[in-house]
């Protein structure tokens, strides 16, 4: 039998009923196979890989339709162009959701350089997207379908950097033991992104701008030179351009890796993006997940859109999964990390500690109010909870992970009726059961 030698590359437009081809060309494959070799599996098992990374494609392309069709406004419509003028050109996102003026320019000028093989230097604050936007330069080159690695510069200790970066040779230092491919040799014909570049130490710098002229290294141990084409794509969190001015970084080496120059703004400037990031992040979680979307408490939404991301995207994409994770159809303040949650209101402090009282800030009253305060906590999450999984007791206390009669004993205190409740003989048989 004979496998299709065409590879079921990803065409420039993906469509449903092309990927419905596709799987039916697989389909009749095994259909018609007497007998498959290991070489045959190998190669269906490619293009099953290729298949699934269309509709990945095509599902980040729909989330991303779905998610701009929404809140339009008279001053995003010349952004939703550039946007849809991307879509149009089949360029691909890679996931990278957003209209602020400044991301679609990163963008645009990642789709001009993308074919050129030039080097690009993309520098944001950290979670902005440069790792993201790097794979975005790859994806749409004419290297997309080669290898892209990637390179913590600042997470290899300054003595392994070499071996690292460009391999070494059985026996050339202790612990070499056999003969090791550096990361630029990996990454020949496809693309080296190298992270984190400001954390590279001067020494590193000088080898990494002579593979940058020469396009050739040397592994570690050994005289040959071996020729690697690889396209660099570096990052930073860094201002390099001062650290140049500081003898940290070399300029030769900087203008190099900065032929091209992507800056990627901070979220705390694309701030009227975040409710359409809620709702891409969202969807895309739901789906992750294989849950319906959250709906978010008015009280949480505002805290969200009021709240700085000092992490960016990164952070932001965290909390909403942890909430899609944590919450049943609902979302509240309390589903947060506790470290960024707002503090309860105290309302029942002011009845605790009436105005006048001599005693108002005394530690008694100061206790009071706590106690008060987190009772009133207490009810609201179990009244709450309760909402979201219909009443039924077993159900909330799995999601809180906590004991079922010591939840069914909090109800009790707070005077909160369960569905349990209205059948408390029944449970109570089960649990004698
Ligand atoms: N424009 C965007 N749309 C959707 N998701 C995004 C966008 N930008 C970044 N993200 C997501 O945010 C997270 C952080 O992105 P990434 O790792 O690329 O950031 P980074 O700038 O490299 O961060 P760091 O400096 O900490 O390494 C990833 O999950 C990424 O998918
Ligand atoms: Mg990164």
């Amino acid at each position: 039998m004979k496998i299709l030698d065409q590879e079921l590359e990803a065409s420039s437009t993906i469509s449903y009923a092309g990927l419905i081809e596709k799987i039916e060309i697989l389909r009749s494959t095994l259909r018609w196979a007497s007998r498959l070799e290991r070489p045959d599996i190998e190669k269906l098992l490619r293009q099953a890989g290729a298949l699934r990374d269309e509709v990945m494609q095509l599902s980040h392309k729909e989330r991303f339709v779905k998610a701009a069709a929404a809140e339009p406004t008279r001053a995003a419509l010349s952004r939703r162009q550039r946007r849809q003028g991307l879509i149009e050109r089949s360029f691909v996102f890679e996931g990278a959701f957003g209209e602020n003026p400044k991301l679609l320019e990163a963008l645009e000028i990642a789709e001009k350089a993308a074919p050129t093989g030039l080097p690009v230097l993309i520098d944001g604050e950290s979670g902005t997207g440069k790792e993201l936007m790097a794979k975005v330069v790859h994806a749409n080159g004419d290297r997309a379908d080669r290898p892209f690695i990637s390179v913590n510069c600042g997470a290899i200790p300054e003595n392994l950097l070499e071996s690292e970066l460009f391999g070494h040779r059985r026996g050339s230092f202790t612990g070499a033991s056999t003969d090791r491919k550096g990361k630029f040799e990996s990454a020949h014909t496809g693309t080296i992104f190298l992270d984190e570049i400001g954390e590279l130490p001067l020494t590193g710098q000088v080898k990494l701008l002579r593979v940058l002229e020469a396009h050739e290294i040397q592994r570690v141990g050994s005289d040959e030179l071996i020729a690697v084409d690889a396209r660099v794509v570096a990052a930073t969190n860094r201002n390099l351009r001062r650290l140049c001015e500081e003898g940290k970084f070399r300029e030769d080496l900087f203008y190099r890796l900065s032929v091209i120059h992507l800056s990627l703004p901070p979220l705390r400037e694309r701030r009227d993006e975040i409710p359409l990031l809620f709702q891409f992040i969202g969807d895309e979680a739901a789906e992750a997940l294989k849950r319906r979307p959250i709906e978010m408490t008015r009280r949480l939404r505002a805290f969200l859109l009021d709240y700085a991301y000092p992490g960016n995207i990164r952070e932001l994409r965290n909390i909403i999964y942890r909430l899609s994770c944590l919450a049943g159809q609902t979302a509240d303040v309390e589903h947060l990390p506790a470290d960024i949650r707002p503090a309860p209101p105290v309302r029942g402090a002011a009845t605790a500690a009436p105005d006048g009282d001599d005693k108002a800030v005394g530690a008694a009253a100061f206790s009071e109010a706590k106690r008060v305060a987190s009772d009133q906590a207490e009810r609201e999450f179990l009244e709450r909870g309760l909402q979201e999984v219909g009443g039924v007791v077993t159900e909330l206390a799995r999601r809180c992970d906590m004991n079922r009669s010591h939840l069914q004993s909090l109800l009790k205190k707070h005077g909160i009726r369960s569905k349990d409740s209205r059948h408390a003989n029944a449970s109570r048989r089960d649990e004698l059961a």
